[in-house]
């Protein structure tokens, strides 16, 4: 299960904040999570314990389709609701704090899809970040309706509340299912070096993730890849200090690089310039790791060559 808490002090009633929330429900809820491309009720008044409703989001790129349920709801204190074409639970609780409402919104993810699994910290992070944005959209919102002055006249037009700033992460998200991982993939697959992410909270830290130029590096495709630790290029040779210093590294979660010696499928050996470096949440806890691959064989054994001639050209001038 996954979850996502926030809360904030708005300064509304408690009565404000709930008719805000759930008498125009159906106008405010895309205002406040902008990731919703529509909302159509499939039960007729307004909002009470058993009103269905189907939603239509755009998170992270991914385009999902959902029908959810009210199965709380409790006139200035609370607001519950539960997917049911998928397994999640929102609650917002109210507190009235004098004038203004301290509001409590929690968001759970019940179920991830299996092959969502290996990239649950990242659908761990989205959902923190979109607790944190619904309470403080709530908060801008109801806020901003107290400084907006009275309308003057009933005649004129009714004041237009400005569009909110777009999640971090929400980008170009109306265009396309999996737009996000499909775009990124590509970019990554253009790179000259390898690029693979391995994920240490699974047991041995295997790879995650691998660009086209791991495979073309190591020879290997991406089938015989994904799920192994990388030690797997070293084969047999084993006995190399730099993996010294990469296990140091890895156990105080720092980054970096070392040259190792490692075989393609073929059995090739080849002089791998490897960088390492700790990916973190914003929290500062350390999610994935992410390996650079840079294949300098040609390299090195040119500067060796260059070393060879020197001494050749130092010992003819003697
Ligand atoms: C993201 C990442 C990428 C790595 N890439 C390689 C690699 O390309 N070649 C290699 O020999 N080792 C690579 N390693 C190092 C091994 O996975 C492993 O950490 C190293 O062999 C030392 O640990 P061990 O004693 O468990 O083998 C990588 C490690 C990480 C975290």
């Amino acid at each position: 299960m996954i979850r996502g808490k926030a809360s904030a002090t708005i300064r509304q009633p408690a009565a404000t904040v709930y008719s805000f929330i759930v008498d125009d429900f159906l106008t405010n809820y895309p205002r406040w999570s902008p990731e919703v491309q529509s909302l159509r009720p499939l039960s007729e008044g307004g909002l009470r314990v058993g009103f269905v409703a189907e939603q239509t989001r755009v998170d992270q790129g991914r385009r999902s389709t959902s029908t959810f349920r009210v199965t709380a709801c409790d006139r200035d204190c609370r607001l519950h609701i539960a997917g049911i074409s998928q397994p999640f639970q929102l609650s917002f609780e109210l507190e009235a704090d004098g004038s203004s409402t301290k509001i409590s919104f929690a968001f759970e993810l019940l179920k991830v899809d299996f092959f969502m699994r290996p990239f649950e910290k990242l659908i761990r992070v989205a959902v923190e970040d979109g607790a944190r944005g619904v309470v403080t959209n709530l908060a801008r919102l109801l806020e901003a309706q107290v400084q907006l002055p009275a309308p003057p006249q009933p005649l004129l037009a009714p004041v237009q509340t400005p569009p909110l700033p777009r999640q971090t992460m929400d980008f170009l998200a109306s265009k396309d299912d999996g737009l996000i991982p499909f775009v990124l993939s590509q970019i990554l697959d253009t790179c000259v070096n390898g690029v693979t992410l391995s994920d240490p909270d699974q047991p041995d830290s295997p790879i995650i993730y691998a660009n086209s130029a791991f495979e073309r590096i190591s020879g290997y495709p991406r089938s015989e890849i994904i799920g192994r630790n990388c030690r797997f290029l070293q084969g047999s040779d084993r006995d190399q200090p730099e993996l010294d210093e990469i296990r140091a590294a890895l156990k105080d979660h720092q980054g970096i690089e070392v040259t190792l010696r490692n075989y393609r499928k073929s059995g090739q050996m080849f002089l791998n310039r490897l960088s390492i470096r700790p990916l973190l949440d914003r929290n500062g806890l350390l999610i994935y790791y992410l390996g650079v691959q840079y294949d300098v064989t040609t390299q090195v054994g040119a500067s060796a060559e260059i070393d060879r001639l020197r001494l050749q050209l130092g010992d003819g001038r003697r």
